[in-house]
């Protein structure tokens, strides 16, 4: 007899360095399983990118806090936050306290109530399983060496029409990553109760199949779903 779907909301909890393909099986795993799915780095590159806007500089902190408070969710695929500049400005405003704490409360009510009647969400991000969702059932934490992520993160720009050049998309996911790891407030790391999935000799497919085992194994309600969409 197959289980119906678990009532309670599911909250995928997907974390990671820039590049590694969070963004993506996020998406796919929402999409398969019927759940809203949240790009948090969006809300980040938003407030970076307000600042920038606004002739400001992302490391000053009331500038980025300010921004962050009267953030505009409703503009998150504007295809200007995809932009270097605004993964970079990014990274600066999200190591301030203040604009984490002005971000915080959106992200956890979009995992409890779910837009449009959904039965849940996947969020990805950085500190979803640590910080954010620190209950969420499913926690992945995505990962992929750096050489594999500036090659596929180039390749996306150069898809995208930016000129760009891999030596500077190497070296800015390298500063990235070691900001975004070793700030003070809610550093990238995988929670500890994370599943891992090294997506280095792993194509996107492949990726979303290994993300839909740790579903099943660890949201047992949800499990006739994935098996469903297997
Ligand atoms: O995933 P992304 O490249 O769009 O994220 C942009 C930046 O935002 C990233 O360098 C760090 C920050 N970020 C964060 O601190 N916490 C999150 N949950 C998501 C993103």
């Amino acid at each position: 007899m197959s289980e119906t779907p678990s009532p309670l909301p599911l909250t995928i909890a997907v974390d990671g360095p820039a590049a590694a393909g969070k963004g993506t099986l996020a998406r796919r795993l929402a999409e398969a399983l019927g759940l809203a799915h949240l790009d948090s780095g969006a809300l980040y590159r938003a407030v970076g990118l307000a600042v920038l806007n606004a002739g400001g500089d992302p490391s000053d902190e009331p500038a980025a806090a300010a921004a962050a408070a009267s953030l505009d969710t409703g503009r998150l695929s504007d295809p200007a936050l995809r932009a270097p500049e605004a993964g970079e400005a990014a990274s600066r405003v999200a190591a301030f306290p203040s604009v984490r704490e002005a971000l915080l409360e959106f992200q956890r009510r979009f995992a409890r109530t779910p837009p449009d009647g959904r039965r849940g969400a996947a969020i990805d991000g950085r500190d979803i399983g640590t910080v954010v969702c620190p209950d969420a059932p499913v926690k992945i934490f995505v990962t992929a060496g750096l050489d594999e992520r500036a090659r596929r993160r180039f390749a996306e720009l150069q898809a995208a029409g930016t000129d760009v050049i891999y030596a500077a998309v190497l070296s800015e996911l390298e500063a990235r990553d070691g900001r975004d790891s070793s700030r003070a407030v809610a550093p990238l790391k995988p929670a500890e109760d994370a599943a891992i999935l090294d997506t280095s000799r792993l194509d996107a497919e492949a990726a979303f199949r290994a993300a839909l085992d740790i579903v099943a194994q660890r949201a047992p309600g949800w499990r006739s779903l994935v098996q469903d969409v297997r």
